[in-house]
């Protein structure tokens, strides 16, 4: 797996992604990664938003170059994961999408479906994202654009 400028990676599963998630990590550790593991560690039962949150943050707070979240579909992670401060979560159950996310819009986290992909496939998604070099020129901008939208978001009264 080609590594780029970076190299600790922040990972979280929830129950559904939890197998894929030791799969992942065992493989991104052989291949030299530092991989921060925030859990969870086993099948039972947990909310993903607990997992999004601690990976998101890791990330949005630069203590993590990159972050992988592993749910059963890969959605409920990249909705929690966007409600943070500078992140681009991107669902990628597929490897052209996952290069895409790297390439066009500089995702800095990916989410992955354990329930629609196997583990093999998983690591394959994961090491086509990390393979991406982002385009730059056009997509800058259309990310910086994200960021303005953000930037720009009004508090929401007290309800
Ligand atoms: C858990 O059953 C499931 O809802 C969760 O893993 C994920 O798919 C949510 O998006």
């Amino acid at each position: 797996m080609a590594k780029k400028g970076y190299s600790r990676i922040a990972l979280a599963a929830d129950h559904a992604g939890y197998q894929v998630k030791e799969r992942i990590k065992e493989t991104l550790q052989q291949e030299g990664f530092e991989v921060i593991d925030f859990g969870t560690h086993t099948a039972e039962s947990v909310d993903y938003p607990d997992y999004a949150k601690l990976v998101a943050q890791s990330v949005s707070q630069a203590e993590s170059d990159r972050g992988v979240l592993v749910c059963g579909t890969g959605l409920g992670m990249a909705i929690t994961a966007n409600k943070f401060r500078g992140i681009r979560a991107a669902t990628c159950n597929d490897a052209y999408t996952a290069r895409m996310a790297a390439e066009h819009t500089d995702a800095n986290v990916l989410c992955v479906g354990a329930r629609v992909v196997d583990a093999d496939h998983a690591v394959a998604i994961v090491r086509e994202w990390l393979k991406g070099k982002f385009g730059g020129g056009r997509h800058q901008r259309r990310i910086d654009k994200i960021a303005e939208i953000e930037r720009a978001q009004p508090a929401l009264p007290a309800r």
